[in-house]
């Protein structure tokens, strides 16, 4: 490698054709054994690296950055959340962010659609109920493990960017009445496609709709957003879900409530403290529960690295990154 080549180093193993790409381009310090990186170690690579790609399990807070060595110039983060990086101390330091927005929007909006499906029909237990090793069909039952249907149910949207507005194309067709509540209201022109109901009073949206969506990114402003005293304005009937962060919801209040019957439910690809999960989710059969796999697709990872590599490629060649990141976009 010539030395002007920038000393790249992944946190976490990325998909072969991404790595190829980077060891040919870059001088690339990969995580072959993609054992998630202690603070320490963090450290350690950004007193050395020219740029950082970490992902959503690195804390690359203002303890990290305030050792990072000046040649550190660019943190291209494997991911389109950046709640994992302190953008303010990164900025104080000249250390530009970049993310990888766009790429998994239609992945992580069919892995909500599957949740919104998935809680009130009873998936979880519908699903491993012939696998189990005691069980016992006895064949079809007309009153046996029913749900409950969600044509003509309404569907509030806590966040409506790119995300929320795919998931609500979809849940449209499923005869859904859709109905949002963003910082701004979004255009006329997808209001009228998706028929979408503006709520700027999210207590009064959250009172009335049978289904939450959370589709916000976490943010100082998002950080339990659905509060215990939001949760509690929900109707009984209604289920939460959620593939955004597990920090916008205070899950200890959420579990209590399902624990409690005064929810129907949740379907959560997130948590507030991964990987752990409060036991009273795992334990209801009203909460269907996913490892945080919304953008788990081959094709989606490839394309969030081919992002990555943009960036750092564009960054080097003395350009602006397509994707950087301001700490007041947020
Ligand atoms: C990623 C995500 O898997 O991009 C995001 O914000 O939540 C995910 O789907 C992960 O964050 C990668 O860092």
């Amino acid at each position: 490698m010539p030395s002007d080549t920038p000393l790249v180093i992944v946190t976490r193993t990325l998909p072969e054709v991404v790595e190829t790409r980077m060891r040919e381009l870059f001088d690339a310090e990969l995580n072959i054994d993609d054992k998630p990186m202690s603070q320490a170690q963090l450290i350690e690579a950004v007193k050395r690296a020219d740029v950082l790609v970490p992902t959503v399990t690195d804390r690359i807070d203002r303890s990290v950055l305030s050792q990072a060595g000046d040649q550190l110039k660019l943190i291209a983060n494997f991911g389109t959340g950046v709640d994992n990086i302190d953008l303010e101390t990164a900025r104080n330091r000249g250390i530009i962010v970049t993310n990888t927005p766009g790429v998994l929007t239609e992945d992580t909006a069919d892995m909500t659609m599957a949740l919104i499906l998935a809680v009130p029909r009873r998936l979880t237990e519908a699903a491993m109920f012939l696998k189990s090793p005691d069980a016992n069909w006895q064949g079809w039952s007309p009153t046996w493990m029913l749900g409950h249907r969600i044509t003509g149910k309404r569907l509030g949207i806590v966040g409506m960017g790119r995300i929320g507005q795919a998931v609500a194309r979809r849940a449209k067709p499923f005869g859904l009445q859709i109905h949002y509540h963003n910082r701004r209201r979004v255009s006329d022109q997808v209001e009228n496609e998706l028929e979408a109901t503006y709520w700027e009073s999210l207590d009064q949206m959250l009172a009335r709709m049978d289904i939450i969506s959370v589709n916000c990114p976490h943010t100082p402003a998002t950080y339990h957003l659905l509060s215990a005293r939001r949760l509690k304005l929900l109707k009984p009937t209604a289920y939460v879900v959620n593939t955004a962060r597990g920090e916008v919801i205070d899950e200890n209040a959420l579990a209590r409530m399902v624990e409690g019957n005064e929810i129907a439910g949740a379907g959560l690809d997130v948590f507030e403290h991964e990987p752990a999960v409060n036991p009273k989710l795992l334990k209801s059969d009203r909460v269907v529960v996913l490892p945080h796999t919304g953008s788990a697709t081959l094709e989606g990872r490839v394309d969030m690295g081919e992002k990555v590599i943009i960036n750092i490629k564009t960054f080097f060649d003395g350009h602006s990154p397509p994707d950087r990141v301001y700490p007041a976009m947020l």
